[in-house]
């Protein structure tokens, strides 16, 4: 692992490692609650933001590079790019294999459909790690550790709402996941959509 975190470090500069071992510590936090391989998770959660490039980076070209094929949303939002990003270098670069960790960094910025349980640890743990303070985090902290679904329907419930009163666009992802675990938590809501 020192290899590993030694070419983070150089990757992506302390101050994004150090938001990193906080994800990590947060992630393994929620890992334990439920039932899942321990190392994936910190695979994964340690991975996450391996393509956060500090400074001045032109995504679409780095995306161009790494054969990664964006859609219109994260031409619009360039932030996004480091996640698709980020499960092709750690693909490449950090030799990981296993799918579903390489899934779990893919979607870490936008939520999907359906997530897996890790692609839920590594969503929320990057959103609520301790140094994330923003108007709400205390709540969707504490429903994250009650109950790992309710907490993340809160976040992407709040994601949502900032990303509209900026007028800013919302990736088809972190709606599906939203509806879908909204569903999920409330059947009731599916049959009144059918009704
Ligand atoms: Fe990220
Ligand atoms: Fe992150």
């Amino acid at each position: 692992m020192d290899r590993l975190e030694n070419e983070l470090i150089k990757d992506i500069g302390e101050e994004r490692y150090n938001h990193t071992l906080r994800v990590v510590d947060t992630a393994i936090k929620l890992a334990r609650k439920h039932d899942i391989d321990l190392e994936k998770v910190k695979k994964a959660a340690i991975l996450h933001d391996c393509a956060k490039f500090p400074g001045q980076i032109n995504w679409l070209k780095m995306a161009r590079d790494f054969d990664i094929i964006l859609d219109n949303y994260m031409e619009y939002n360039q932030d996004l790019i480091h996640a698709p990003l980020g499960a092709k270098i750690a693909e490449v670069k950090y030799k990981i294999e296993d799918k579903e960790v390489l899934d779990a960094i893919y979607y870490h910025t936008t939520g999907r459909e359906n997530m897996t349980l890790l692609d839920k640890i590594i969503y929320i743990a990057d959103y609520i790690e301790p140094g994330r303070k923003f108007p709400g985090v205390d709540e969707i902290r504490k429903e994250t550790f009650a109950h790992l679904d309710r907490g993340i329907l809160l976040a992407l419930d709040n994601t949502i709402k900032f990303l509209v009163d900026r007028n800013k666009l919302i990736h088809p992802n972190t709606l599906k996941a939203r509806n879908f675990l909204l569903m999920d938590l409330n059947p009731k809501i599916k049959e009144d959509i059918f009704l």
